[in-house]
């Protein structure tokens, strides 16, 4: 988590050990008709979400839903939530630092080659081609985990649909560029064992 971070930005996370996890009552409005996996997920989505806003003295109120998927933060913050098999992560900022924010967390392992053309363009399907297939597993993920992340900064803000190709992915050590039109949105990403998380930041104007 810490190296997805960056200046003025809190995040939080969870390993799922199925320990006791409450929603915010107002909270739990959004998922009676869930079953229970989905439940979970958000639960312990929002349970992050609210120990980062609580780092930046915004603890208290209900994390709502917007039509769009999309977590409603109380006024004055913006952030953003993941959650993948047993591991959930949330970031969150004050909207005088960041307008928006991404995060997504992936296990590698779940994009095989049948999926790339979809999901990737030449020059990354290029990219991809040259490395082995343990590499290539692992360098796929990133790549699908940070467009998922820059959706996510994304979306909140230009309420605009996207498809994978129509954001390109530059890698470089432990940061990624997204370029998507003319918007270029930065961020970070980070591999600890089989989990990739990555983040995506729209700074204020
Ligand atoms: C939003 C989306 C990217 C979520 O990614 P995911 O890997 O499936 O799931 P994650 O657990 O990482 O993220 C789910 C969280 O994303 C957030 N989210 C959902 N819709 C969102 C949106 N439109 N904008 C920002 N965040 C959104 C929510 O907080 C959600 O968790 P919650 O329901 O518990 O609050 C994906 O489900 C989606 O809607 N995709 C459609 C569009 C798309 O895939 N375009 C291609 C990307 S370039």
């Amino acid at each position: 988590m810490p190296h997805v971070l960056a200046p003025h930005v809190a995040g939080a996370e969870i390993e799922d050990s199925g320990q006791k996890v409450v929603l915010h009552p107002q909270e739990t409005t959004i998922v009676t008709r869930s079953g229970e996996k989905h439940r979970r997920d958000f639960t312990l989505g929002r349970f992050c979400a609210h120990a980062a806003l609580a780092q930046l003295g915004g603890a208290g109120g209900a994390i709502g839903r917007g039509g769009n998927g999309a977590p409603v933060w109380p006024a004055g913050f913006s952030g953003s939530i993941t959650h993948t098999a047993g591991y959930a992560a949330a970031l969150v900022a004050r909207t005088s630092c960041f307008l928006s924010l991404g995060v997504d967390a992936e296990r590698v392992g779940g994009i095989g080659d049948n999926l790339m053309p979809r999901l990737f363009d030449t020059a990354e399907r290029a990219l991809l081609a040259d490395l082995t297939e343990e590499r290539r597993k692992l360098v796929a993920t990133i790549l699908f985990s940070a467009k998922e992340a820059t959706f996510k900064a994304l979306n909140p803000v230009t309420g605009k649909k996207l498809s994978f190709p129509d954001i390109h992915v530059e890698l470089a050590e432990t940061i990624f560029r997204a370029t998507c039109g003319s918007q270029e949105v930065a961020g970070n990403f980070a591999v600890g064992g089989d989990l990739v998380l990555t983040s995506a930041f729209l700074p204020a104007p």
